[in-house]
This record gives structure tokens, sequence and C-alpha cells, in this order.
């Protein structure tokens, strides 16, 4: 039997000749992860995100497996009978005999058992110890020690190869837990990492190179016309405003049509998420755009989970205040509407200087009032449980960056996910996404990073680095990632991420590409584009070698692996978009004379010249539809019955 040989995700095309016919009835796929119906970070994502694909290709054999949690079992699952009698047997056995594990088929079946990150190697480790009739795969999202030295200010990835891993595990007391992740990651038939930066440092730290890499993909929305994600933005930057209306009241001194939305999210890991830098590069950027005079406003956004208590009532009151403000209009409105339609009914134009009487002027006069503010907007929405040792609001506190009306660049902390059921901001994640200009996600420690990633699909622009996993990916297939929107931050030291350095970075790339409408909507056209790229049609393909790798490990009777070699040694790239120059900002109106305003009343039509002219020219969602073909009868390559 060949040996399942590594394959990197340079060899992008290496897998489309997979065969995908091959006989599943007899076998059984299980994925194992703490993750399943269980929102903590990514890896809530990638299962999510996968699971219709998987169930595609496994039907009724494809179980997911994660922790019992009441909340999430009433709001995510949907309880039923399992329709599988072997299935059903072992369930009321295992339910009858306090949960043991009984194989009760006559005929069993080849298990497939997917295990996901450290918390779940456990059950790996024992299907082996035990010598159960499994084929084991292992995926790390990580390594537990590469997370906790980066953490720690460590000069990672120029010293992979030096640590004394026992010692700098037992230091960190995660001694026990990185046995568990090393001995899973030993013990699998098939090992597998996101990307290739976490691959190299698996090799270090776990001591084994991954058999294959699986990045994690997403499911691609497609819009049957190209307007509609735009109108998306335009819809979901309304709601944000809105709520910016509420948030700054009293202080509504700047122009919100020239404010510029930039968000961070994830887990809340202050440096390796690089929280950190990018506060830093903030109060630089506030100090640039205070002394340029610039009448541009950014509003950057920070949404990462954090102990709290609830909303504190300065942010809710904000929004009851823009509340009652628009009801008061409304009032007003009707009374004025009121007067109008008698004096239109009895054939008379109105006397403009009686519309508004005493008493509109008292309601308004009070609802001004109310919006008198003593404080400055709060930075933070909720009240925080470890206020004084938060990382974000102690950077806040030594940069100054405290809403004030002078600065050109405000903060707001919300240590929250967003919920569209929230009282405060009822948006999803991806609604706040799709209405932002830019995500910001300088990451330090990144295996994947799916907040850029989703970013992308959504057509947002968004910073990244290469010492991410994505950001490593896009830089791989991308002759030019910044024409596409990603914005890719190199950090040639490999060692702290420089401040001074990433401002500037953030500076010419980012604000001043986005500092025009037309210019940004040209950029979310094209950073959309590369959705393809990233959608689990394609990437899917990775989770289905692995598993035909460990059938075939596992039970080398029945199945064989034959993987083929790569047609191509360095995969697909895609080429600069061809409407050079290859920056937006550089493209200029065919008029030397124009406004502003010109920009937003033709900006659409112009928009649509722009894609139509780089469609003609390079046609780039062709090689990205999906490749699967099926092999003809009698071709082994990939994995077959024997
Ligand atoms: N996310 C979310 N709600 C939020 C903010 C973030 O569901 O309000 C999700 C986001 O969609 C992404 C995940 O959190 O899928 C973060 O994953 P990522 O891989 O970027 O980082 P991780 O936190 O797993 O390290
Ligand atoms: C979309 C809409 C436009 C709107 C624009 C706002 O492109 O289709 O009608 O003007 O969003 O873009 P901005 O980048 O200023 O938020
Ligand atoms: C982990 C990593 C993140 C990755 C996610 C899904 O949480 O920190 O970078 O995107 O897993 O693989």
């Amino acid at each position: 039997m060949p040996l399942a040989r590594s394959l990197s995700v340079t060899s992008l095309s290496g897998l489309e000749d997979w065969d995908e016919e091959f006989d599943l009835e007899n076998a059984v796929l299980f994925e194992i992860a703490w993750e399943v119906a269980n929102k903590v970070g990514g890896i809530y994502t990638v299962i999510q995100t996968k699971a219709r694909l998987t169930a595609e290709e496994w039907g009724e054999n494809y179980f997911l497996v994660g922790p019992y949690v009441e909340s999430n079992v009433r709001t995510q699952v949907e309880l039923i009978e399992p329709t599988n009698p072997e299935l059903k047997r072992t369930i009321d056995k295992m339910n009858s005999s306090g949960c043991k594990y009984a194989a009760q088929s006559e005929e069993p079946p080849h298990v497939v058992a997917h295990f996901h990150e450290w918390l779940a190697g456990l059950g790996l480790v024992l299907c082996r110890h035990r010598q159960l009739p499994v084929a084991t795969i292992f995926t790390t999202h990580a390594t537990l020690l590469g997370r906790y030295l980066c953490a720690g200010n460590v000069d990672f990835y120029n010293n992979l190869a030096e640590f004394n891993l026992d010692k700098e595990a037992g230091d960190r007391q995660i001694y026990h837990r990185y046995c568990l992740e090393r001995a899973a990651a030993h013990c699998a038939h098939v090992f597998t990492t996101v990307s290739q930066i976490t691959a190299i440092e698996a090799e270090h730290l776990l001591k084994r190179k991954p058999d294959i890499v699986t990045p994690n993909g997403l499911n691609v929305k497609k819009f049957s016309a190209v307007h509609e994600f735009q109108n998306l933005h335009a819809q979901s930057k309304n709601r944000i405003q809105e709520f910016i209306r509420g948030h700054f009241y009293g202080h509504l001194d700047f122009n919100l049509d020239k404010c510029l939305f930039l968000f961070i999210a994830g887990r809340y890991e202050f440096s390796n998420k690089g929280a950190d830098i990018f506060l830093e590069a903030l109060a630089r950027l506030n100090y640039l755009l205070r002394v340029n005079h610039s009448d541009v406003t950014v509003i950057a956004f920070f949404i990462m989970p954090a102990r709290t208590n609830n909303f504190n009532v300065e942010t809710l009151k904000g929004q009851a205040v823009r509340k009652q403000l628009w009801d008061t209009a409304h009032t007003v409105k009707e009374r004025f509407g009121k007067k109008l339609y008698e004096s239109l009914l009895v054939g008379q134009l109105p006397d403009v200087s009686k519309m508004l009487d005493k008493e509109d002027f008292t309601i308004m006069k009070r609802a001004i009032f109310a919006t008198q503010r003593q404080c400055q907007p709060p930075i933070c929405t909720h009240n925080m449980l470890e206020d004084s040792s938060d990382p974000i609001l102690n950077c806040v506190r030594r940069i100054g960056l405290f809403n004030s009306s002078a600065d050109r660049v405000k903060i707001i902390f919300h240590p929250e996910f967003l919920s569209s059921t929230s009282p405060l901001l009822p948006m999803d994640y991806e609604e706040f996404v799709r209405g932002c200009h830019l995500g910001v996600f300088p990451s330090y420690y990144e295996p994947w990073g799916y907040t850029p990633a989703e970013c992308t699909v959504m057509g947002i622009p968004s910073v990244s680095t290469n010492l991410s996993g994505f950001g490593c990916f896009m830089e791989e297939h991308i002759a030019d990632p910044s024409a596409y929107g990603t914005f890719l931050y190199i950090c040639y030291t490999f060692n702290c991420l420089n401040m001074q350095h990433f401002t500037s970075y953030l500076l010419s790339t980012g604000i001043y590409i986005l500092d025009r409408r037309r210019q940004r909507i040209i950029q979310r056209n094209r950073t959309e584009r590369l959705s393809d790229l990233l959608d689990w049609r394609y990437l899917g393909r990775y989770y289905t070698a692995a598993r035909h790798m460990a059938l075939a490990k596992a039970f080398p009777d029945t199945y064989i692996y034959e993987p083929q070699e790569p047609t191509s040694t360095t995969g697909f790239r895609y080429p600069r978009p061809a409407s050079v120059p290859p920056s937006p900002a550089l493209s200029r109106h065919s008029s030397p004379h124009h406004s502003e305003a010109e920009d937003n009343d033709d900006e659409d039509e112009r928009y649509d010249e722009d894609l139509e002219a780089e469609k003609d020219r390079v046609n780039i969602r062709q090689p990205y539809t999906p490749p699967l073909k099926n092999k003809s009868p009698g071709n082994s390559n990939g994995i077959t019955r024997s």
C-alpha cells in the first residue's frame, strides 16, 4: 500500500483529481470537538460551516459529538430519534449502562473518528490504547504551548527549534494538557492542522509533522446581482450609524457620513490577536489626523468577550436618549403634518411661521436638554469585572484615547460577542462586519484566523499579518493581496510587531485607500471576488483527503490510498486585477473637476464600469469553480475499495 504522503496547500491542484465516488456505505464518520454547537471561537465556525458539505458526502452516517450544554441544545439542536437502528441500539445500551461503549452491529461499519483540539484528544488516545477498530484523525487548531509562549512576549518564530518543551510547558502549568495534545498528535492515524505556519510549529513543538494541511473554509453566499452585497453594506452601516448616534449623544460634533468603521474581533487574547498593536497604531493615527486637520473620523470597535456584569447604564442611556429624540421628531412631524393638511383642505398655503407652536418648541427643548452630558462617551459598553487590570482598558488609559471631541479616532470596546437580540446593538456579527469599512487583525499568533477570511467573503477589506495562517494562505495564492483588499502586514523581523511601522502601514494602505467612497466601493468589489478561494466547496477536499488516508491506514485490507502527484508544484495564484494601477487609491477620475458629491451621485454606475472592465480582462472566478472530477471506472487513484 502506498504510504500517505504529506500534502501542503501549495499543491492545491494536486487534489483536483480526487475520486469522490468511493463507497462509504459501510463507513461512519464521527467528528468530536468541544465547540460542536458550543461557540467559543473559530473551531465552532469550522464545524458549523463545514457541516453541510460533510453531510452531503456522508449522509446519515455523519455524527457530530460535543459537550451537552442545556442552553445550546435548546437554541441550536433539533432533537430527533436516530433513524439508524444500530446507532439507536448503541445509544439505548449506552444510556442503560451509564454511557459505556458497546459495538452493537453484526457487521461493524468502518468508523472514522475525527478529533479536534487537545480537549477532544483524550478520546483519541483512549481509542488507540484500547485498540478499537477506528480510523483516527487529530486536527489541532493551534498548539497549546505556542499560544502560551506567544502570549508571554517570547520571540517565538525565531526560536521554534530551541525551546525546552517539557520545561516551558511545566513553567506555564500546562504540562498535563501539553502531554495530552502531543499524545493525540502521535497516536492519530492522520495528523492535520489548519495552516502551513502551524504545521511548522507543530513539527517543532509536538514533534510530528502533519500529514496534511486542512485550511479552513466558509459557506460562501452567492448573490444574483453584484450590487446586492454592496447594498447590504449600506443597510448595515446605517444601523451602526444609529448606534453611534446614541453612543455619542451630546458629542455628535463629527460628520457621520465621513466616519470610517474599523474593528477587531475574536477571543480575547490581547497581544496574540494584535489588539495591543492596533491600539498603539490608533493613537498615532489620531495624532496624524489631528495635525492634518482631517475631517475623517475613525471609529474603532473592539469585539472581544471579557468577564462583565452586563451593559453599563451610560451606554444604555445613550440609546434611550437617541430613541427619545427620534420619537420627539416624529411627534412634532405628526403635529406639523396635521396643520399642513388642514390648511390644504381649506385651499390655503400654510403660514410657515405658524406651523410650529409653543408646545412643539417646549417638546423639542426638553428633548435637547436630555442630550446634555457631563461625561465623555464611554469607551466600554459593559461593566467590566476586572476593569482595573483589563489590558484593553489599561492601554486606552495609557495612550489617552478617551473619545474626546478633539480626537479623530474614537474607541468602542464591546466585551461580548454580538447578537441580534442585544438591546444595545441588535446586530449579529455578520451584519456588523458587512457595515464596517475595514477589519484589522494584526495577529502575532493566529493558526488560521477566521475573522479576516469572513471579511473577505463579505467583500470587506481587512488587514492581516503573515504570521497568521490565513495571511500566509493569501500571500501564497494571490499575486497582489492588497489589490484585492487583503492588506498584508509583513512582519519582516518575525519578532515583536513594530508599532510605528504598523501605523504607517495602516495609514498608507488602509485609511488612505479607504478615504474616498468610490475607492471603497471598488475595493469591496475586488475583495468579494476572492470568496471562491475560501469556499468549503473548494477547501473541503483536504478533509476528504485526510479521511481517505486514515481509512487506508486503519483498514488496509479494505481501502487503498494512492495520492496523485500534484500536477503543478506551485499551485494556482490569482493574478493582479488587470485594471492597473494595483490600488484603487491611485485610480483617477476621467474629469479633473469633480467633487465628493459627484462621487456619491454616480458612484454606482462607475463601480459597475470598473467591475465590467476588470471582468473583461481577467476571468478570475473561472479557475475556482469547484474543479472536482469523478474518475473513470478502473482508475485507482485516490481511495478505492480493494
Ligand atoms: N465571532 C462571533 N461573534 C462575534 C465576534 C466573533 O461569532 O461577535 C466569531 C467569528 O465569526 C469567528 C470567530 O469568532 O468565526 C473567531 O475565530 P478566529 O478563527 O478568528 O479566532 P479564534 O477566536 O478562534 O482564535
Ligand atoms: C454601497 C452602496 C452605495 C453606498 C455605499 C456606501 O456601495 O451601494 O449606495 O453609497 O455602499 O459606502 P461607504 O464605503 O461610504 O460606506
Ligand atoms: C483556533 C485558532 C484560530 C483558528 C481557529 C479555527 O481558535 O486560534 O486562528 O482560525 O482555531 O481553526
